[in-house]
């Protein structure tokens, strides 16, 4: 088949795990007889340096167009002096979320057996850890008013709504509760009850979706004491449905669980067919340009894109096989211990698929 994507590299190490990834389906749709038409369009830092807006209006079109997107990452320091909807992450990344109305985040926490050692958690607390993050993505205080009030001289203040619709919470609900009946049947739904309004609405929806999904279970955590428990009892966790500040929080503390940062895919995903594969890490500018950035995330979401997007499970398979044989064999980067680089770990994951996978 013809698999037509948007294709955003984005900023820092966005453009190298990015090249890496496309080496991976490259050979990926070379073994299984597609062909790649990739639409690749600036977004973010890139984008204001080379047309001075943050989101162009032809990456919009093409992500709209054709509806899969491999977003890399945006942002870093060259850019942090912006304010509001010029920065590359509110203008670019976080408009492009909202436009598309990808409203519900999936980030998974699963230890591969390869990379139990790389974590800084001791291995029997990571033995069966299997669960998956939803993130409500496109509300909240990110998406709040916010702005500097001045009127007060030598003492000025800054504040950022935080709103959401019983709406809003009804969708992101019955999207982790759908999930949750296709795996261990349990929701844990983490909000901030004892001090937020917003926490509270969110509670009391939460409990009235729950209705409707008799065989899952469904327990309330304060987030701070999940912060905890991610930590201290990972295991017992299947669905974990939260906010969008939360979710962005607790996923980076559960890539931990996970070795590094740069292993750990997402899907940004709303109610028609539309979806964006992002890996949950940022631009990482400390390491970029350097060879050094681990392509993993973004690999696995290259293959969640073919499984969700284009209904290519046995290609998504054998990506996901191969990334599993990187990390068993050790030809991975130093963020794991590794010697190699961000092209050769992709290079390797490209070439096993190649010659171990029979289409
Ligand atoms: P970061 O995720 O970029 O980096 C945090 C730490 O993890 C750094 O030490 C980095 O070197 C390391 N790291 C991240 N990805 C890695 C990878 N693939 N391989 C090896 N190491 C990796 O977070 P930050 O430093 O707080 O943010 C840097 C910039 O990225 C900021 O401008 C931020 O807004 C942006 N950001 C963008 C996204 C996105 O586009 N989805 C996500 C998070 C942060
Ligand atoms: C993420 C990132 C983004 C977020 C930033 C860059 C806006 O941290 O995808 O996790 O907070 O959603
Ligand atoms: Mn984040």
């Amino acid at each position: 088949m013809n698999i037509n994507f948007t294709y955003l590299p984005g900023d820092g190490i966005g453009p190298e795990v990015g090249l890496a990834a496309l080496t991976v389906l490259n050979a990926t749709a070379h073994t299984f007889g597609h062909t790649l038409e990739i639409e690749e369009h600036l977004i973010g830092g890139a984008a204001i340096d080379a047309c001075g807006t943050t989101l162009p209006s032809n990456t919009l079109t093409s992500a709209k167009r054709t509806g899969a997107i491999l977003l890399g990452a945006v942002g870093g320091p060259k850019w942090d002096h912006l304010k509001g909807s010029d920065r590359p992450e509110l203008g670019g990344l976080l408009k492009l979320r909202k436009d598309l109305e990808l409203f519900a985040n999936v980030r998974p926490a699963k230890p591969f057996a390869g990379l139990i050692a790389s974590s800084p958690l001791k291995p029997e607390y990571l033995e069966g850890v299997d669960f998956v993050v939803v993130r409500e993505l496109t509300g909240g205080i990110y998406f709040g008013d916010k702005g500097r009030d001045k009127s007060q001289k030598n003492n000025q203040s800054a504040y950022d709504e935080c709103r959401y619709s019983e709406l809003e919470i009804e969708r992101i609900s019955h999207r982790a509760f759908e999930m949750a009946g296709t795996r261990r049947s349990k929701v844990t739904s983490v909000d901030k009850s004892n001090v937020l309004e917003t926490s509270r609405l969110w509670r009391e929806v939460v409990t009235r979706v729950a209705k409707d999904y008799p065989d899952v279970e469904l327990e309330h955590t304060l987030v701070d004491a999940m912060a905890m428990h991610m930590l201290t009892r990972p295991r017992d966790f299947d669905v974990i449905l939260t906010e969008n500040m939360f979710g962005d929080i607790l996923t980076d503390e559960a890539s931990m669980l996970c070795g590094s940062m740069g292993v750990i895919p997402s899907a940004s995903l709303g109610a028609g067919r539309t979806g964006m594969y992002e890996p949950i890490h940022g631009s990482a500018p400390d390491i970029a340009g350097q060879g050094k950035a681990n392509p993993i995330a973004m690999i696995l979401s290259a293959a969640w894109m073919l499984r969700t997007s284009f209904e290519l499970e046995r290609e998504a398979s054998a990506i996901e096989s191969a990334v599993e044989a990187a990390l068993g064999a050790g030809r991975v980067s130093g963020d794991l211990g590794g010697s190699l680089s961000t092209q050769d770990v992709g290079a390797n994951i490209g070439e096993w698929v190649a010659n171990n996978v029979n289409p």
